[in-house]
Order: C-alpha cells, then structure tokens, then sequence
C-alpha cells in the first residue's frame, strides 16, 4: 500500500482536511480548498539509537550575528544592519509596487562592492529583467542572473564553486519543488519550496531573499506557516500619494520590527527618502484650525493619521453629529467630557469628524487627538504643523496612558514631527527625539489651546449664531 495520500489544502490558511469540503473549517473561507498530493512521506525510520550530540552552556564564544549590509541605509535600517548570513527574508507587496525593482537595486549594490549574488526570476524571463536593469542604469553590475523555477535545479546551479552572499527569489509562488506533488502555487508546494530554500540557506551560510505576492486583504498569499518558517517578513507599501513606498517589517529575529524605510519610485528606480516628513506634511492643510496629527497603532505597528474636525454654530434644534471612521459613541463621551469639565458648550453647535484618507481607528488612544481637533475648530485655533496627539480619555476628564507609547513616539520623531502631547505617564518612554509635553487632565488641554485662538465658545452662550 502507498503511504502517499490524497488531501485537501485550504489555499488560503493552508488547513488539511481528509474530504472535500465547500468552506474551510480552519479559517472560514468558502471555495479554497483544493486536492493536493500530500508530501511524500519520508519512508518509516527503523526503531533505534538516537545519534548522541553534545549539549552547550549559555556562557560561550559567540560572534554577533555576521552581516551583509547593502549600502541601501533604509533598507539596513529596517533589516537591522544589513542581511544575517544564512537567515531567509520573505518579501511581501502588492504588484508592481517596486519589490523586483528594490531587489535588483539591492543586488547591483552587493554585486558592485564584490560579493557573489544572484537573481532568480520565475516571472519574468532574463531579457525583461535586463531591460529593467538598464532602465535603473545597473547593467555593469556583475549580478549572476536566471530565469528558473525548479527549486533543485536552482540549488544544484548556485552551489557549484564559490557559495553566493545572496540569492534572490522572485517569487516563492512560481517555484515548484520534486519532494512534493502538487501543482506549482499551491500551498503545499509554496511551503514545499520555502522548506527546500530555507534548509540550503542554514547549510550554506547565504541569505535568501523569497518574495511573496499579497492577496487582496493584505496578507502575503499561500500559507501563513511560510511566515512563520522564515527569519525576517519585510512588507513593501505604498504610503500616500503613489511615488512614495514605505518598507515595514513584521517579523525579524535579527532586528527590530518598529523600523521602517522610505523610498520614492523614480523614472531611475527607488531613491531613498531620508527625511520622509516632507512626504506626510505636504499632503496637509498646514495652519488651518480643526486638524491633529494622531499617533495611532494598527496592529503593533505605528501609524500616523490625520483626525479632521468641523465645530459650526447649528440652526438646528438637535444639532447633527456626523462621524467617518471613528466610533460616534466615542465621539458622544469626548463631547460630554468637555461639556461636563472643561466648560466647552457644544450644544448648540454640529460637530463633523473625519478621519483622514479613509482609515477607521479603532483605539481609544484617539480621544486626546479629537478632542484637540475640535477643539482647534471651536476655538479657531490651529494646532502646531508639527506635533502629534495621542491619550485615553477618562469620563472624569483625566488623561490616560496608553500602550506603546515608545512606539509611537519613534515612529513621529521618523515622520519628521517636532513635538508631542502625550499622557503624563508616558512621558518617561520618550528618548529624546521629540519634544514630549505631558497633559494630566483635559482641561488643561483646552486651556492651552484656546490660549491661542479667538475666545473660546464657553463666553458665548450655547446656540447663539455668531
Ligand atoms: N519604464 C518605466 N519608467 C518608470 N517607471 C517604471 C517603468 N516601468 C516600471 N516602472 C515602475 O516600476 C514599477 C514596477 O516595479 P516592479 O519592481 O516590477 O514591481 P513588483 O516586482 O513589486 O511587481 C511600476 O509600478 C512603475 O512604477
Ligand atoms: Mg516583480
């Protein structure tokens, strides 16, 4: 009897189930299951004596993880000094967001400074890469370049004479694997080749580079046990208006995770963007009352977004509240806080809020942001261009601490903000890049901001059309 059976792999979690089912037990999703031949087992192993191995001590000789760096300082700063030898990278990005075009910058850079590096392409065959080559002005560079998807055949080539530094893979999804059955691109070939790929960068000391195509809610496509396998996931992002590409990492066991590197995509390929708060502020109606900056988490990773505010005399008996992406019950709370304590009459007026460029916050780490955005508005007292918000409001009107401050405060002092107002107690997280100025209570808030702009709305009475 074969040991080998027959199963099917949801292609979208990467889940066996033994029969054919239309919507996939693990994750939900209905029509992604697909039959696949399962890997071949490796053949039962005779009962024996385990080979013996020696333990080691925590105190030891250990050199610092030895490193490749690219002389690309976004990229080093977001893999955490350059790449780790034998350590595997996964590359994620939508299509034709610039992932072949950083990779080809990258190798020429290596391949110029006299390292060994190739370029495997299963997409596109030599000639197109080698247009896009002289298109970057890189065609003198002394990169090895292929066009192949046989994962041993890849293996076999590169390992004859001198190891590489670096070996691209352009994409982990057109390679194909002999130790598995599947058709290429499905999941169990995917994590088929990634296994394959992983095991000769741990044995030959070279860094590999998969790069992995993003479906459409963001994830990168095929298993996310690939994510897991790897040492580093890097997402290439577009940030903005469409020139600018922001490179995040999700995942590093060699460095950190809350780094990120920005890139502009030229007609002559990525130029590095080494003061990216040009970016994030040109966008921006600077100097006009109603707008805070808030310093927001999405997932773990820091986020900056606009929060936008219009506080208008009503003319009607109820006035409206109208809020985009953001919780409106929220909205009630922050106004109720700053009619209740702060002596802000919002009674007679609408209150529009909008977050900017369609995000939708989730945290209550937002409050201190509106409240300061409306606020703004009430007062007609524009905020600082270059300082940020973030803070939990208590219903007594206290300011509270929130989490990752740190985080947040980074990834402002990144974006090229100057200042922040923050909860008291985070004021101890601050590193010294920005500007920190703690707020106890919101009333303090308001007294600040209403000391820059025309008399605040409490000296007129509720209602009363200006
Ligand atoms: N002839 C060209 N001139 C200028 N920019 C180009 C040209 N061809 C491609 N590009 C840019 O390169 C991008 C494609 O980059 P690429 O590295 O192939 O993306 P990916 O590998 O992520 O799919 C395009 O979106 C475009 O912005
Ligand atoms: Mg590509």
């Amino acid at each position: 009897m074969s040991r080998r059976t027959l199963s099917f792999v949801c292609q979208n979690c990467g889940a066996a189930s033994p029969r054919w089912q239309g919507k996939c037990e693990a994750c939900g999703e209905w029509n992604t299951l697909s039959e696949e031949g399962a890997e071949r087992a490796a053949g039962p192993r005779k009962p024996g004596k385990g080979r013996l191995f020696a333990l080691e001590a925590l105190a030891g000789d250990t050199q610092d993880a030895p490193r490749l760096a690219s002389g690309i300082g976004e990229l080093d700063r977001v893999t955490g000094g350059g790449f780790v030898r034998g350590s595997v990278l996964l590359l994620g990005g939508d299509p034709g967001i610039g992932k072949s075009t950083l990779l080809i910058q990258t190798t020429a850079a290596l391949a110029r400074a006299g390292h060994r590096v190739v370029y495997i392409s299963g997409e596109e065959a030599v000639a197109q890469v080698r247009l896009r080559a002289e298109r970057l002005g890189l065609r003198d560079a002394p990169v090895e370049l292929a066009s192949q998807t046989s994962v041993e055949d890849i293996i076999a080539t590169i390992s004859e004479g001198k190891l590489p530094k670096l070996v691209i893979i352009d994409s982990i999804q057109t390679m194909w694997t002999d130790t598995v059955e599947s058709a290429p691109g499905t999941v169990t070939q995917v994590r088929g080749s990634a296994q394959t790929l992983i095991r000769f960068a741990k044995k030959s000391g070279a860094c590999v580079i998969l790069v992995g195509h993003v479906t459409k809610d963001g994830q990168i496509a095929g298993p996310r046990v690939v994510e897991h396998m790897v040492d580093a996931v890097l997402s290439f992002e577009a940030e903005g208006s469409h020139q600018f590409r922001v490179l995040r990492s999700a995942k590093n066991r060699f460095g950190p995770t809350d780094e990120i590197g920005v890139f502009e995509m030229t007609g002559d390929g990525l130029r590095e963007v080494t003061n990216p708060s040009e970016l994030f502020l040109s966008e921006r109606d600077l100097g006009s009352p109603g707008t805070a900056v808030f310093a927001g988490l999405e997932g773990t990773r820091p986020l900056l977004v606009e929060i936008q505010a219009l506080v208008a005399p009503s003319s009607l008996g109820t006035p409206r509240r109208s809020v985009v992406g953001w919780d409106s019950s929220r909205l009630s709370m922050v106004l109720a806080v700053l009619e209740a304590h702060c002596g802000v009459r919002l009674g007679g007026h609408d209150v529009y809020l909008n977050v900017a460029g369609g995000f939708r916050i989730q945290e209550p780490a937002a409050d201190l942001a509106v409240a300061a955005a409306l606020v703004s508005s009430l007062c007609n007292a524009p905020l600082p261009a270059d300082g940020v918000y973030f803070g939990e409001v208590s219903l007594s009107g206290a300011v509270r601490p929130v989490a990752q401050g740190a985080a947040r405060l980074k990834e402002a002092a990144k974006l090229g903000f100057a200042r922040a107002v923050v909860p008291e107690a985070t004021r101890a997280e601050a590193n010294g890049a920005i500007q920190v100025s703690d707020v106890g209570s919101l009333t303090s808030l308001v007294a600040d901001i209403a000391a820059n702009g025309r008399p605040p709305a409490r000296a007129k009475s509720g209602g009363e059309d200006g």
